[in-house]
């Protein structure tokens, strides 16, 4: 597998505090969710990737160059969505993405071409002349993502990207994460503090518990490994069909509250993410939501 990331016995020790303590990972393309609670060591870890900060042992890669020696490199390879406000309030959107498109050394003309694109992307289309300062939370963020992707990264690391924002808007910048991962071909390593947000966007998870690496593998093991799925469907007696037409199938379902929860036993050897599909499209009713069990996913902290 190619190497997007790669670290060996990295540690950041703070003086009072150790925020890496001897990490050894290997992150591959695709989009990886990098979780952990406040303090773990997600933001420490993104700035040594970027040269930002420097290691005090240990050595670590990105896109196989060096983050000692090769920072500038890196940094000209990567967008990095900083988790505090890194918003000039005075300047437009359009400005700023074109001047950062700039400084990294297009032409003047193919950087805003590349700032309308990725603004749009986002969906700052309308607002983008306007100064960044009046923007909202949801808003300002998703100018941050732009101007990671200003200079056309092959990587890009998102520091808590959904931070302050409201169900909606963190399920919209969800959305926004994953088109960056498919639509541009990017790798992603996207960081939050709740498992359960990222487990619907990423292909790998990475978890860091006081700088440590807890675990790290395919989303698809841990929700194999914890078990319980829900299921949100929508339309005529859509839960109660559902629920009938799956335990046909040999999947055991429970209702909990407008959520079908399943506990699909492995021994079945099916995918039930395709069984649920199918069935769902079968009866002809509208699949809302598949995700892992929160509180299960919680465990996973528990049982290390
Ligand atoms: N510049 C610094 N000087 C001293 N200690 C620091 C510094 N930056 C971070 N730390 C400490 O290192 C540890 C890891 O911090 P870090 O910001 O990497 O965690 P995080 O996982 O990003 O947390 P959060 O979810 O709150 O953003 C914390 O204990 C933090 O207090
Ligand atoms: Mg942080």
């Amino acid at each position: 597998m190619e190497q997007v990331i790669r670290t060996r016995g990295l540690t950041k020790d703070y003086g009072s505090v150790l925020a890496l303590d001897d990490l050894s990972l290997d992150i591959g393309p695709g989009i990886t969710g990098l979780v952990g609670a406040n303090g773990a060591g997600k933001s420490t870890l993104i700035k040594v990737l970027l040269g930002l900060v420097p290691p005090s042992s240990g050595e670590a890669t990105v896109l196989g160059l060096d983050v000692i020696r090769d920072a500038a490199a890196i940094r000209a390879r990567v967008g990095y969505l900083p988790e505090h406000d890194c918003l000039p309030p005075d300047v437009s959107a359009s400005d700023f993405v074109v001047h950062l498109g700039m400084m990294s050394g297009l032409p003047r003309v193919a950087a805003r071409e590349r700032a309308a694109e990725v603004l749009r992307h986002v969906g700052l289309a309308e607002e983008r002349y306007r100064p960044m300062g009046g923007y909202s939370t949801g808003m300002k963020q998703r100018a941050k993502l732009a101007q990671a992707l200003a200079h056309d990264p092959r990587l890009v690391l998102l520091d808590e990207p959904t931070n302050g924002l409201d169900p909606a808007a963190r399920d919209d910048m969800l959305g926004l994460v994953q088109r960056v991962g498919q639509d541009f071909g990017f790798s992603v390593l996207v960081t939050s503090h709740l498992l359960g947000e990222l487990e619907r966007v990423s292909d790998n998870v990475v978890i860091l518990d006081s700088g440590r690496l807890l675990r790290a593998s395919q989303t698809r093991d841990f929700l194999d490994a914890t078990g319980t799925l829900l299921v949100e469907v929508i339309g005529a007696d859509a839960q109660t069909r559902m629920g009938h037409a799956l335990a046909a199938a040999g999947v055991p379902v429970q209702a909990r509250g407008g959520l079908l929860a399943l506990d699909p036993a492995p021994e079945l050897g099916l995918d039930v993410h395709d069984l649920i599909r199918d069935t769902a499209f079968d009866l002809g009713v509208g699949l809302v939501r598949i995700q892992a069990d929160h509180r299960r996913i919680e465990d996973v902290f528990a049982d290390a």
